[in-house]
């Protein structure tokens, strides 16, 4: 069994052109473990599509290597695509044929045999929510649509591991609620997601880990808690405290903690902030009162974007 589902080593990847050449990758090393919802997140032009195009072998590296599943990106590229379900960042459909046909199609030239293949049409059909649309033609599908029709082939195998580039880019709210509850979902069964975006905001809280990508380089990644505790570190840590009675006389007592820095009450929440990790002080005070709830509040995506990136300037 092999550790990770991803795992590649010092990854580079040079365009040129005429305009000269493009870094896009500049000695990745990155590791998703299996079993997780992991994002890739980083600003346009930070190197996510090229890095996904590079780990199913679709684009070769121009120096380093890539693991995918335990197989090479390389020598072992059609290994690798057989067992992954790969969101493209544009999918292009047959207009003229069907939801079905188009996923019946594909299913064939993969050599899925028939009748497996009808009845996995219809059941990835459904868990995307294109049931009722399985027999229209693509021709009049919206972006949102078109994208669930995308992921449901990318489900089509039934894959372990799932890539999925920049999925709810420009989809109503509904398909994005879809997209991120059957992500979730897919996790819960097992499987493994690497989910690239530059929105971090739309889809980071939905991801336990985390590869933070800025010019074809890995800022920081692992485990939120992971990367939490650099910043906590700098920044302080923070809690909310949600009170039924007597919030005054709790705020006055946390001031009084030695470390903390910032107390301030907002409808029954107490918000604190600390120089160090002061959660059993806190509990121990706490007890004492009405409280509902003690949280130590973890940093979004986003805030440890912005506190990765800063590291490095
Ligand atoms: N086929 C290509 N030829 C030349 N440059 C490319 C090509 N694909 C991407 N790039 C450049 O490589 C960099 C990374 O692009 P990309 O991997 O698409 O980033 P992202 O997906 O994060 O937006 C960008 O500067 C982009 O312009
Ligand atoms: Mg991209």
């Amino acid at each position: 069994m092999v550790e990770h589902a991803i795992e590649t080593e010092g990854l580079v990847k040079v365009y040129r052109g005429r305009g000269g050449e493009v870094r896009a990758l500049d000695g990745v090393d990155l590791r998703v473990p299996r079993g997780v919802l992991f994002g890739l997140f980083g600003p346009n032009g930070s190197g996510k599509t090229t890095l996904i195009s590079v780990l199913i072998g679709l684009q070769l590296p121009t120096s380093g290597s890539a693991r995918v599943l335990g197989f090479d990106s390389v020598r072992e590229s059609l290994e690798i695509r057989r067992r992954v379900g790969v969101l493209p960042e544009n999918y292009g459909f047959y207009e003229h044929m069907t939801a079905r046909e188009n996923l019946e199609y594909l299913g064939r030239l993969d050599g899925m045999p028939a009748r497996e293949l009808k009845r996995r049409v219809s059941e990835v059909l459904e868990l995307v929510g294109l049931k009722e649309w399985a027999d229209a033609k693509v021709k009049g599908f919206s972006r949102g649509m078109t994208q669930r029709l995308a992921l449901a082939q990318a489900l089509l195998k039934d894959p372990e591991l799932l890539l999925l580039d920049e999925p709810t880019l420009g989809l109503d709210p509904q398909s994005v609620a879809l997209f991120k509850g059957l992500m979730e979902e897919l996790v819960k069964q097992g499987k493994t997601i690497l989910v690239s975006t530059h929105l971090l905001q739309e889809l980071g809280h939905i991801c336990t880990h985390a590869a933070l990508i800025r010019r074809g380089r890995i800022l920081a990644q692992g485990s939120l808690q992971e990367l939490s505790k650099a910043y906590r570190e700098a920044r302080g840590y923070g809690y909310e405290i949600s009170v039924a009675a007597g919030a005054e006389e709790l705020v006055r007592e946390l001031r009084g903690i030695e470390g903390v820095t910032y107390v301030a009450l907002e409808n029954d929440v107490i918000r604190v902030r600390a120089r160090q990790d002061v959660t059993e002080q806190l509990s121990s005070i706490a007890s004492k009162y009405r409280v509902r709830s003690l949280v130590p509040l973890a940093p979004s995506w986003d805030e440890l974007y912005r506190f990765y990136q800063g590291e490095r300037e």
